[in-house]
């Protein structure tokens, strides 16, 4: 019975039966994650060709970890892969494997009310114990929990791209959130070999909230012609030791998803200036200049 955990042993052994549901960029990674710490995970999404090309991406990303952690001995790397696969399952229909789990971890399209209908439809089809997660960047998880009868156990896990590559996991406690519940997820962080971070439910959490206000100033600072793009990047990174300069971070992260963050908290929160839109932005996103994944953002790339 999970209320009655106490000890960190008995609270990450609550989770072993993890469902990741969405099996994109961040879903593949989370599932990743979890399988190659021992969990049985099951990995949802709406087809099974998209399933196929995920588990493709998984195979493709263990076999570069073990590549390096493996280098000595190849035939273990092999072994090791082979047994985090077997603990990963598909699927295309979240309501019948919920059944079975401890944890749902969704990483769907941030759109509040597809995610509110989504764990809608699973509230009545999980056990009472299931503990209810989202990976949302910039949606309030009170929000989400709202189309639920669970408040109490739902909680945000907000992962990192690159997943396996990334530490942190910041972990959301939201007003109802149950401290056995937020207790539960800390413990499952650690469990997949991350560092959590305990956040309240507000906008950006603690990562975002720092970093997308500091690259839109980067970008003000550029439309008011006080330094080259080049120049703001070379200074970031050798004067405050950033690995990327905001330019090249933007790039990375995607010039749409930025903009998608700023204009929902510049709505919300119209007088904060450092909330405010850049013209720049918007117009390099309405060219569809949307960074590394287009081809082209700040920077040209190949
Ligand atoms: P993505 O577009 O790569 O993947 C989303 C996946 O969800 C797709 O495969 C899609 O088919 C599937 N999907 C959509 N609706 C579904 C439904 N109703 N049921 C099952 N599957 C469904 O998106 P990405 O980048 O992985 O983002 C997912 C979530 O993670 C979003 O909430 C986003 O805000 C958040 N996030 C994204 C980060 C990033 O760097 N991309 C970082 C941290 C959080």
């Amino acid at each position: 019975n999970i209320r009655s955990l106490s000890s960190s042993a008995a609270l990450r052994a609550a989770i072993k039966h993890v469902t990741v549901i969405g099996g994109g960029l961040m879903g593949a990674g989370i599932a990743q994650v979890a399988a190659s710490t021992g969990h049985s995970v099951v990995l949802v999404d709406t087809s099974e060709d998209i399933l196929k090309k995920a588990t493709k991406g998984i195979e493709a990303s263990l076999k570069r970890v073990v590549k390096k952690k493996f280098a000595e001995k190849p035939e273990d790397g092999e072994a090791f892969v082979q047994k985090v696969l077997k603990n990963i399952s598909t699927s295309t229909d979240a309501a019948s494997v919920v059944q079975g789990t401890d944890l749902v971890v969704e990483a769907i399209v941030e759109n509040l009310k597809v995610k509110q209908d989504l764990f809608g439809a699973l509230d009545k089809a999980a056990p009472q114990h299931t503990i209810f997660t989202s990976n949302t960047s910039s949606l309030p998880i009170a929000d989400i929990a709202s189309s639920t009868a669970r408040l109490d156990r739902f909680g945000g896990l907000h992962f990192f791209n690159p997943v396996p590559m990334m530490k942190l996991v910041e972990v959301i406690k939201a007003p109802a959130t149950s401290q056995q519940t937020f207790d539960v997820l800390l413990e499952f962080s650690k469990a997949l070999g991350k560092h959590p971070v305990s956040c309240k439910d507000t906008p950006g959490f603690i990562v975002n909230r720092l970093l997308v206000p500091y690259m839109l100033e980067a970008v003000r600072l550029h439309e008011r012609g006080h330094g080259s793009k080049e120049d703001i990047d070379v200074a970031m990174k050798l004067g405050a030791g950033y690995p990327m300069g905001p330019f090249e971070l933007l790039d990375y992260v995607g010039l749409d998803t930025s903009k998608f963050i700023i204009d929902g908290w510049h709505e919300k929160d119209p007088d904060n200036p450092l909330f405010a839109p850049s013209p720049l932005l918007n117009k390099l996103v309405a060219e569809g200049k949307l960074g590394k994944k287009t081809g082209e953002g700040f920077y040209k790339h190949k």
